[in-house]
């Protein structure tokens, strides 16, 4: 168990303090233009707070490769220490978003027992995301209009009150006509698909299915989100080019028609996932700054299916804090 047991001193709820902390140093550059300068911020937090932890964290999805990534590289190892994890992180989740000073980028973890998060290769993933009550019944090979038929039984309502998230993109025409000729509602979102996956499990989020391509190693992360949630998650792999094919058969993926299933993507047990707002979106709202205080609110989860969102107020210097807007 990752939640605290003999063999581990370290707390679900500890694990919400790499987000949070992220979240704070990107939710400083919101606004201003400068996305690298944001994860740059957001990624140095994470990994302090990470190394601050009693647990031998290894990263398994990061910021890439050792020779790409100064920081947070896949195989870092992390921590001061203790029960063995595998840790995807995606510091900031939306870093256009956050740039922009748009909705719904989000600091990201999941965590599981070694060998619980599949190392995905940096590429393109095919996507499909529902809640728990029609999870059973989509599938990411069916057409979209039978997926959206049996989205809408199983939530019991018509195809005209289900909202499709999509990312805005031409490689999506298909997918929003198809969508469109159903008749669903569709919601086109410039960035964040992460965000928009977990959305289709929240009740009150408006969100009922996510569909298209977008970052694989999102899809992990999505996928962890979903198993906590009970949801499903379907990827297949799509790649850019010849050299993304390569890598990815050296990390002994197949096939790319391979169907990728929330438990090929998240075969752990014992998984955390964490995500805090950076700025204000479906699930979360964003760091706001007041006094000499700051407010983060997150959602955390355990495969186990308890879910918390938690909000929390961080004293920026030594003043005390005060609990307010
Ligand atoms: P970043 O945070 O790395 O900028 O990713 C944002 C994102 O929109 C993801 O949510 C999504 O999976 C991916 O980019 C889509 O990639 P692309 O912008 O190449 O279509």
């Amino acid at each position: 168990m990752i939640a605290r047991t003999a063999t581990s001193p370290v707390n679900t709820l500890d694990f919400v303090k790499v987000t949070e902390n992220a979240a704070l140093a990107a939710s400083r550059w919101m606004g201003r233009g400068e996305r690298d300068t944001a994860d740059g911020a957001a990624v140095e937090r994470m990994r302090d707070a990470l190394n601050a932890m009693e647990i031998s964290g290894r990263i398994v999805i990061g910021e890439g490769e050792r020779d790409e990534a100064p920081m947070l590289f896949i195989g870092e190892e992390l921590g001061r220490g203790g029960f063995e994890v595998d840790i995807a992180v995606d510091p900031v989740e939306g870093t256009n978003l956050v740039a922009n000073g748009l909705p719904n980028s989000i600091a990201v973890m999941a965590i599981s027992e070694r060998g619980g998060l599949l190392n995905a290769p940096d590429t393109y993933m095919k996507k499909l995301a529902v809640g728990p009550k029609a999870a059973p019944y989509v599938h990411i090979d069916a057409p979209v209009r039978d997926n959206l038929e049996a989205v809408a039984n199983a939530l019991e309502k018509p195809i005209n009150e289900v909202t499709v998230v999509i990312l805005d993109r031409p490689r999506h025409a298909q997918i929003v006509k198809e969508c469109r000729e159903a008749g669903a509602r569709i919601k086109l979102i410039s960035d964040g698909d992460v965000d928009a996956c977990i959305a289709t499990a929240v009740q009150g989020t408006g969100i009922h299915v996510a569909m298209g391509t977008g970052g694989a190693p999102e899809g992990v992360l999505a996928a962890a989100a979903l198993k906590c949630l009970g949801g499903n998650f379907m990827g297949k792999l799509e790649f850019r080019n010849d050299e993304e094919v390569e890598r990815a058969k050296a990390m002994g993926f197949g096939s790319a028609d391979r169907l990728l299933t929330i438990d090929d993507l998240v075969k752990g047990k014992d998984v955390v996932f964490c995500a805090t707002g950076i700025t204000d979106g479906d699930l979360t709202r964003g760091v706001r700054f007041f006094g000499n205080n700051a407010r983060t609110h997150s959602i955390v989860m355990h495969s186990d299916g308890t879910v918390r969102f938690i909000e929390s107020v961080h004293r920026l210097s030594a003043r005390p804090v005060s609990i307010g807007q």
